[in-house]
């Protein structure tokens, strides 16, 4: 089996191969009511809400934009908005969306307080987000259609609507486009405790039975993401079965993460080579170029999914000048820190 890494969202190496697997796993794991949601407190206490001041007024709900690294529920939460408010649900991603025409079609499906789910929002080319604009704030599309001489401008009226879109990158959002959103809700890393209830739910719906100490083993190795967790229990839940264990153990979590190259403290290969890129500059901070080269991976990737990881841990530090390896770091790759430690950087986080 291939050592495998955190969900990346949708490319890079981590994600590949079994992506299709996973998001069928995604979809019958992801919870069906704001009950079976766990954690993000005020999120959901927030849009909910939204969404029941909205009902009461029988207005439609204003747009809203969730922000927060993959797998951590964005999507989940669209589906269960559209779903309490009792309207359909139409999704798109930001790539998709190439030329403005691309969105008349989908705007026009639209009935009367419909979601418009748009995935990855921060993608949508420039020519495009400005369409959305009118149709955010006056429901209204203006479109050229014909080339040359023939070319003219319709307006399209379309019925009230709630955009919902999804980011991983807040920050690459236009200004403009931003303002245009408001609901604004980041999503939070999951503690161990909600990330083990939520493996205890997808334990059941999986129909395999597991030790609650396992299951939590296996959510402390998680990153805090719902989706790594989702993934981790499916493998191990393949390793139990194929040793003919009843249930899941901390054998089989053993195993598992073992198979699937995630050490005890919840680091990965990829991870490790993070860190070796950092920690072999000798303490100079690092750019986020090199370190995506190291690796073999998008810069993107390495500030979404990686460092945001390592950053909580407390193996790496962000600095002006480039990242820096912690003393954790260099302890973690058993390699002793330069002598030189008068800078700050090389000392790991308080509260540890
Ligand atoms: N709060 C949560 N409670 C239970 N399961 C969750 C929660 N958030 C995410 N998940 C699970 O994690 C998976 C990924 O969630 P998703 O909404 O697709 O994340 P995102 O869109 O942010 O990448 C889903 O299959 C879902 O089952
Ligand atoms: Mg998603």
């Amino acid at each position: 089996m291939k050592p495998s890494g955190p969900d990346t969202g949708r490319d890079g190496p981590l994600a590949s191969g079994a992506l299709d697997a996973d998001e069928a796993l995604d979809a019958t794991l992801r919870p069906r009511t704001f009950g079976e949601f766990v954690g993000q407190e005020r999120v959901v206490g927030n849009v909910r809400l939204y969404i029941a001041a909205a009902r009461e007024r029988k207005e439609v709900l204003d747009h809203a934009l969730f922000s927060g690294p993959p797998g951590l529920g964005k999507t989940t939460l669209a589906t269960l908005l559209a779903r309490d408010l009792g309207v359909n649900l139409r999704t798109t991603s930001g790539p998709a969306l190439e030329r403005p025409r691309d969105l008349v079609g989908l705007l026009t499906d639209l009935g009367e307080g419909d979601v418009l789910f748009i995935d990855e929002i921060h993608r949508i080319p420039r020519a495009v987000e400005e369409y959305l604009y009118t149709a955010m704030e006056q429901y209204r599309l203006h479109i050229v259609i014909d080339q040359g001489p023939d070319a003219r401008s319709v307006e399209i009226a379309l019925k009230p609507f709630t955009l919902v879109g999804a980011t991983t990158r807040e920050g690459l959002l236009s200004a403009p486009f931003r303002s245009r959103f408001g609901i604004l809700e980041k999503l939070e890393p999951y503690s161990v405790e909600e990330l083990t209830r939520i493996l205890a739910r997808s334990a059941k719906v999986l129909s395999v039975g597991a030790d609650e100490g396992a299951l939590r083993a296996v959510a402390a190795r998680s990153r805090g993401t719902p989706r790594v967790a989702n993934r981790f229990l499916r493998r191990i839940r393949d390793v139990a079965q194929v040793e003919r264990r009843e249930r899941i153990d901390a054998a089989s979590v053993r195993e598992g993460m073992r198979r699937l190259g995630v050490s005890e403290d919840g680091l990965d290969a990829t991870d490790v080579r993070v860190l070796e890129a950092l920690v072999r500059a000798g303490g100079v901070p690092v750019g986020l170029k090199t370190i995506a080269a190291a690796i073999g991976e998008e810069e993107g990737t390495v500030e979404e999914v990686y460092e945001p990881f390592l950053l909580r841990e407390g193996y790496l530090l962000r600095t002006a000048r480039g990242r820096l390896p912690t003393l954790r770091a260099f302890e973690r790759l058993g390699v002793a820190a330069p002598a030189s430690t008068g800078q700050p950087g090389l000392f790991p986080p308080e509260a540890r």
